[in-house]
């Protein structure tokens, strides 16, 4: 059978900028995908965007655009990361394309006609950032979101269901024979238990969102997004009944961070057993990166742009330090000091060093030409041992540990130059033979090792193959057609130096001279607004989904209060057409409890309680006011304008 390797990363959501975690499994499927062609295999490498659904709409929303044009802008930002990274995947998939849409509808008709989907009514707590219900006995603590935090909402909508229930036992038993199915095994033992907890049937549709892929023949619901996000997979492909399908389905793998593996570790393979074709080979999820030991987020102001590190660091030694710095499938932190140490040790010191010195001698001592010798050295023998560690390491996609192996080696060359002292063989014309040897098994090391980084740096590979005077291109050599010591002969080229040494010192003055002058441009400007507008004072930017989450309705002043100790406070029930709620407000200067009594106001009902002269207060009333040294002159209840229901959430 052909040797065939068919790789996916997830499709990411286009509601903002790319950032280093999306840089991440890009990289890894990257990595693999190179390393799987130069074992021989025929490669396609997925991957692309999640264009649908209410994050993309509300994103749209709020810069006032169709979804369909805020798509098409920022997709863009995602290709170019592919470009920047050095990405070799061979299709990007948008799923607002036709050939996504078409094998969709495909897919969800097939699946209704088989009455796997089937139509009934659902009702629960949902997530709207998350775009997903959350089960009672998951939820967080006062109906929270457990995977954001974020309070939910209560659902009711009539649903196309997937009949998942039915083919759960079928999955237990494939993962039970398919040890890598679900990689690493943490993540494995998390699914068989989730799986084994029972799964109910899941709903993959929605009639409260427009922006999504209709359900063909019921116009009135779209597809739910997850459905319709994982058919890229097979929709990349063309649908079910194409020979692309035939040709690359049964080797399909997928990467994913550890955050979704339940949509793609249980619902996929679900549906594909639904569908009756084979599941995935593996599917590995990678964990997650903080950014100096901090959650990366736009409020903490710490998300790292993957394009800025690369124009600061090159794109070589960033990818290295993604792939190196962090057993793979463990969460790992990014700190820009951590990659300059990288690029100082491993780098500079380690693999620039032995290149340039080895370099170096062969020039010196035999004219730049590269002698021969066929004994056997300790770095000849290793060299298969670390074709094989690498190998094994790939397959379990351990990057880290490849590259481990590939700096014993190169320590190891280097360690060499310091044992046999060729300086010193240099001097001693006896010695001319074992100086071919020491010359011609750095020279092989190098060869060896610039070949095996070349998934993880090809263009350090390509540099270091021209420098050794090699004309071939090392990203399409093949691991196992290397043989150590057929080089002799050969002609080096001329030197760079691969990796400057950043020097620390500079390094920290430069970053802290970037900082004051980020500070500074920052204290200009609001130092400029304060001129043209000096009353004004503005809060942090806060993105939609902060915004989202303060629940506001629509609700009624029945009762006004005097609190005898209070000279600012009322007591007030409010009534939210659902619940009845006592709500302490600070407007007592501004109203009589005439005027209040029966008034429709905007209710924060997500607040925290809080006790104010030793009553309870469940919510806040919203006004407008202008206020002089921090106390209210003037202030204005925020009504709203007709007669809305009572509970009407305010957004
Ligand atoms: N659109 C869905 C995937 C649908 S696939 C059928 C999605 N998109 S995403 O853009 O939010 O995330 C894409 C990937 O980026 C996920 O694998 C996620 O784990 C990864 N990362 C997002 N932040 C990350 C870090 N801070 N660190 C590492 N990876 C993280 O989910």
């Amino acid at each position: 059978m052909e040797k065939r390797f068919y790789i996916t990363t997830p499709i990411y959501y286009v509601n903002d900028k790319p950032h280093i975690g999306h840089a991440y499994t890009t990289l890894a499927c990257d990595t693999i995908s190179r390393y799987k062609r130069m074992k021989g295999y025929d490669v396609k490498f997925l991957t692309g965007t999640d264009e649908h659904g209410q994050k993309i709409q509300t994103a749209a929303e709020s810069k006032g655009e169709s979804p369909q044009k805020f798509v098409d802008r920022i997709h863009v930002a995602f290709r170019d990361l592919c470009a920047t990274l050095g990405a070799s995947n061979d299709d990007f998939i948008r799923t607002t394309e036709q050939r996504h849409i078409r094998v969709v509808q495909e897919i969800f008709s097939r699946l209704m006609s088989n009455d796997d989907i089937y139509k009934g009514k659902y009702s629960g707590y949902y997530c709207v950032p998350c775009e997903t219900y959350v089960p009672e006995n998951a939820m967080g603590e006062n109906h929270t979101c457990p995977d954001c935090g974020r309070p939910l909402i209560i659902m009711e909508e009539e649903s196309y269901f997937f009949r998942a229930s039915k083919y759960v036992p079928q999955l237990i038993e494939h993962y039970e024979k398919h040890l890598r199915g679900v990689m690493p095994k943490i993540r494995y033992n998390e699914i068989m238990s989730f799986l084994k907890s029972g799964v109910r049937d899941q709903s993959v549709s929605r009639t409260s969102i427009k922006w999504g892929i209709p359900v063909p023949g019921d116009e009135k619901h779209v597809i739910y997004v997850w459905f319709d996000a994982l058919v890229n997979y097979i929709s990349a492909l063309g649908g079910l009944d194409t020979d692309e399908f035939a040709k690359w389905w049964p080797n399909v793998r997928h990467m994913v961070g550890k955050d979704i593996i339940r949509f793609h570790c249980v619902t996929w393979p679900l549906v594909l057993l639904a569908l009756g074709v084979n599941l995935p080979q593996e599917i590995f999820a990678h964990g997650w990166w903080t950014v100096d030991g901090e959650k990366m987020s736009k409020t903490r102001g710490n998300v790292v742009d993957p394009s800025e590190m690369v124009k600061e660091y090159g794109l070589d030694p960033f990818r290295y330090f993604l792939m190196r710095e962090v057993p793979f499938g463990n969460d790992g932190d990014f700190s820009e000091r951590a990659l300059v140490s990288r690029i100082n040790s491993d780098l500079a010191n380690d693999l620039g060093n032995l290149l340039n010195r080895t370099l170096q001698m062969i020039r010196s001592y035999r004219g730049g030409i590269v002698p021969k010798s066929d004994e056997p050295s300790e770095l000849s023998q290793m060299s298969a041992e670390i074709l094989e560690r690498v190998d094994r390491s790939m397959n379990d996609y351990a990057f880290d540990e490849a590259l481990k192996a590939i700096w014993e080696f190169i320590g190891r060359a280097n360690k060499f130059i310091d044992e046999n002292m060729p300086w010193k063989l240099a001097k001693d014309e006896s010695q001319s033979a074992k100086l071919d040897f020491v010359l011609m098994n750095l020279y092989e090391a190098l060869r060896l090792s610039a070949m095996l980084i070349a998934p993880v740096m090809p263009e350090t590979s390509r540099r270091i193959w021209t420098q050794l005077g090699i004309s071939e291109d090392p990203v399409k050599a093949q691991y196992d057609s290397f043989k150590w010591g057929n080089c002799a002969g050969n002609v080096i080229g001329k030197s760079e130096v691969l990796f400057p040494r950043i020097d620390i010192k500079e390094w920290e003055k430069s970053k802290e001279e970037k900082k004051l002058q980020e500070t500074s441009s920052q204290e200009t400007t609001s130092a400029t607004e304060a001129q043209s507008a000096p009353a004004i004072e503005h809060e942090e930017e806060i993105t939609i989904d902060a915004f989202k989450a303060v629940e506001m309705r629509v609700a009624q002043i029945t009762k006004c209060e005097e609190i005898p100790r209070s000279k600012k406070l009322y007591k007030l029930e409010v009534d939210l057409g659902y619940e009845k709620r006592t709500v302490c407000s600070g407007i007592k200067a501004f109203f009589t409890p005439e005027e209040l009594t029966g008034k429709r106001v905007i209710l924060v009902t997500n607040l925290k309680p809080a006790k104010l002269c030793g009553i309870e207060s469940n919510g806040m009333i919203l006004a407008a006011s202008v206020k002089k040294d921090g106390v209210s002159e003037q202030l204005t209840l925020v009504v709203p304008e007709s007669d809305i229901p009572l509970g009407s959430r305010v957004s």
